[in-house]
């Protein structure tokens, strides 16, 4: 069979790429290597991530808020087979409508692993190994959890997001290697489950790639959960006998720490996947991170080989993925598509939410950039008053001297909607005035956005 476009991985990036491309006109195949499709994000990812953040945030509701809100109820009691039951089914859903959609715009869809043989052809392992010949071939093959070289993945007391998605049990006391987004948002499953959770973080602050301000008040709401951390703090030997899990730790002073529990999750960070590829065999190029090395319209050194999403260099996220998919399609069919890296927003999924556009203020001042700051607590608005709502903040930064916004931060309730608002700005370049003097609906939590650009145009806010 020869196809126009193959694409090997079906993740965000793969099957986004392969619905461009036919929906462009182009003869398009996709190989995946597990049996359903949609890769990390929808299969151990984003889907059941999410599914099990909703599902604890309802259980800790129950037990916490309702009865302020005037609903009684018994003692709620969680039952974790059922949480993660109804989350299969949330996955199974979502890789169903991807299997739907492949048919729709009569994409082929091969299982197996895909391998270059040449430039132009692919065999796709299987009972029955098959041949593609194929004109262009866009690699999606995504990511994999990172580890530490001293430490042993059992993948039953010492695992990785992919393991804490679908644990058996309620974890007594989780330590958690990494306090970044992984880290953050599962263990705020377990914790409101009623884990002690610890997070052992190597740099001086958690999601470290967010704005500072952002991870200080993250740190504080989910203390308030009963997270512990550990901050600057290296972990040199991680060990599990029979239930019990033991992390050692030493902090930049020299102070040496041992934890117990009963799971380590381990979310340092993912790291590409190229496995089985046989990138040798047409001499593609990969960087010392192992990231195949791409030039901005993603062709690899070979010009008819693309490479998109988590396997090349840039913000391991789905939506990143996509795009770079549909850039990749839209390129090959002559089309001359663009990406706005700084615009791709970053949201941890934690309740309250975090959410975070263009550049944060530490970045700024590494840039030597004169800029304004404009903030707005969600304290102060009405629709955090009656949702009990109240942790947040909303962060805008701005051009000293034009107003056009740099940066929007959010941490509360729905920042990861709320974030898009943010990106419409800075696409359009909108200056902290603009957004200030658009009418807002109330009562909202984007009113906390009208109100930071306000504070950032002429430090003038209305409700503080
Ligand atoms: P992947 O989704 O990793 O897909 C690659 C696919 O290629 C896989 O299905 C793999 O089996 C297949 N493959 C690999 N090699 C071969 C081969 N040789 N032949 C055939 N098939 C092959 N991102 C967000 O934006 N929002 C979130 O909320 C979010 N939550 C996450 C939660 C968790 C727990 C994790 C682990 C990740 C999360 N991410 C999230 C990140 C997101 O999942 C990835 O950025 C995204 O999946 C990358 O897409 P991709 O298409 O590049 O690769
Ligand atoms: P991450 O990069 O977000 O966080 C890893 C953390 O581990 C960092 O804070 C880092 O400083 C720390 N770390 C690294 N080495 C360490 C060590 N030896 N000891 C202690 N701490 C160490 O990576 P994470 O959380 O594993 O997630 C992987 C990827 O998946 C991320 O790039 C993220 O973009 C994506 N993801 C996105 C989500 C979202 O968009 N909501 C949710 C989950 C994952």
């Amino acid at each position: 069979m020869k196809y126009d476009v193959t694409i090997i991985g079906s993740g965000p990036g793969g099957y986004v790429a392969a619905i461009r491309c036919a929906q462009l006109g182009m003869k398009t195949a996709i190989i995946e290597k597990y049996d359903t499709l949609g890769g990390t994000c929808l299969n151990v990812g984003c889907i059941p991530s999410k599914a099990l953040l909703d599902s604890t945030e309802h259980f800790h509701n129950a037990a916490t808020t309702f009865k302020e809100h005037g609903i009684e109820i018994n003692k709620p009691k969680s039952n974790l087979g059922q949480m993660i039951k109804r989350k299969d089914g949330v996955v199974k859903a979502t890789c169903d409508g991807i299997d739907y959609l492949m048919n729709k715009n009569k994409i082929d869809v091969f299982h197996g692993v895909g391998s270059f043989k040449d430039k132009n052809t692919i065999t796709v392992s299987g009972k029955k190994p098959q041949e593609i010949e194929t004109d262009k071939v866009i690699i999606a093959t995504g990511s994999k959890p990172s580890s530490l070289p001293f430490i042993k993945i059992d993948k039953k007391r010492i695992i990785t997001s992919t393991e804490a998605l679908n644990l058996m049990e309620i974890p007594e006391h989780m330590i958690i290697i990494g306090g970044g987004v992984i880290g953050m948002e599962l263990g705020s499953v377990y914790a409101r489950l009623g884990s002690k959770i610890t997070v052992v973080e190597f740099l001086d602050s958690i999601i470290p790639t967010m704005d500072k301000t952002m991870g200080k008040e993250l740190q504080k709401s989910t203390k308030k959960l009963g997270f512990e951390f550990y901050l600057s703090h290296k972990v040199y030997e991680v060990t599990a006998k029979g239930k019990q899990v033991s992390v050692k730790a030493e902090s930049t002073k020299g102070d040496k720490v041992e934890i117990k529990g009963d799971y380590c999750l381990v979310s340092i960070g993912r790291r590409p996947f190229t496995d089985g590829l046989a990138l040798e065999n047409v001499g593609i190029t990969s960087d010392k991170a192992g990231r195949i090395e791409v030039n901005e319209h993603l062709q690899t050194n070979v010009s008819n080989i693309y490479a998109i999403g988590d396997v090349v260099k840039g913000a391991m996220l789905a939506h990143k993925a996509e795009e770079e998919g549909t850039l990749v399609a839209e390129s090959i069919a002559g089309q001359k598509p663009h990406i706005n890296y700084l615009l791709i927003p970053g949201v941890v999924y934690t309740w309250p939410e975090v959410a975070s556009v263009g550049y944060t203020e530490e970045q700024l001042k590494e840039q030597g950039r004169e800029y304004k700051t404009g903030s707005f607590p969600y304290k102060a608005l009405g629709r955090a008053r009656a949702s009990m709502d109240l942790d947040g903040l909303v962060k805008v930064l701005a051009d000293k001297q034009t107003d056009e916004i740099l940066g929007m931060h959010i941490i509360g309730a729905r920042a990861a909607d709320m974030i898009a608002a943010g990106v419409t700005a800075m696409e359009y370049r909108a200056s902290a005035e603009d957004v200030a003097r658009m009418s807002h609906a109330h009562p909202t939590y984007m009113e906390a956005v009208k109100e930071a650009c306000l504070a950032a145009t002429e430090n003038r806010p209305i409700h503080i």
